[in-house]
């Protein structure tokens, strides 16, 4: 079979183009992320609605085009071996986190904007539950990026 190279990132660091563009994209929806925040805080609620779910759905985008994909091949193998070492730990634990912050977010956009969830399985306490939520995500943009470093930056200088 023909092997294809990754095509080479535009960031100057030793990333992939994939790993260049989910890290610029990342960066764009951490910032739209707060931005609809500040919506919620004026009141807003059908604008910081719209802006949360289309963030939490592209991103969904992001997981299965670059960083399922990267797990798959990069790390998943390493799991079986036992982790130790830096390159896969945080990667790890990145994606521990991100996948805790993604089903968080979808859970709070269906229990928030739709009614098929039981009364039950609703909560209460809206303000709390989203705040936590941002909160994750940022640590989870903080935890790529500490990815995006170790794989691509500090073993190259
Ligand atoms: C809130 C959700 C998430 C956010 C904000 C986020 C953010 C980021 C950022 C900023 C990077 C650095 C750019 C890059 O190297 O591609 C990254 C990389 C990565 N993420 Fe996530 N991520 C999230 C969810 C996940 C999930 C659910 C997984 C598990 C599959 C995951 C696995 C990875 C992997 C393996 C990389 C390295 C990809 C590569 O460089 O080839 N992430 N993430």
């Amino acid at each position: 079979m023909l092997y294809m190279p990754p095509m080479k990132g535009f960031l100057g660091t030793g990333a992939t183009f994939g790993a260049d563009l989910n890290l610029v994209v990342q960066l764009i929806m951490g910032t739209a992320l707060i931005a609809g925040a500040r919506l919620a805080k004026h009141k807003r609620y059908k604008a910081h609605g719209i802006c949360q779910t289309t963030v939490l759905l592209l991103n969904l985008f992001m997981i299965g085009l670059v960083m399922w994909p990267s797990f798959r091949q990069q790390v998943k193998p390493a799991l079986s071996k036992g982790l130790h070492k830096w390159y896969y730990e945080v990667a790890m634990l990145h994606a521990l986190l991100g996948t805790t912050a993604e089903l968080l977010g979808l859970y709070i956009v269906i229990a928030a904007g739709t009614n098929v969830l039981p009364r039950w399985l609703r909560f209460r306490h809206w303000k709390w539950w989203m705040r936590t939520e941002l909160v994750l995500w940022v640590i989870v943009l903080l935890s790529g990026i500490g990815t995006y470093c170790a794989w691509y930056v500090a073993p190259f200088q």
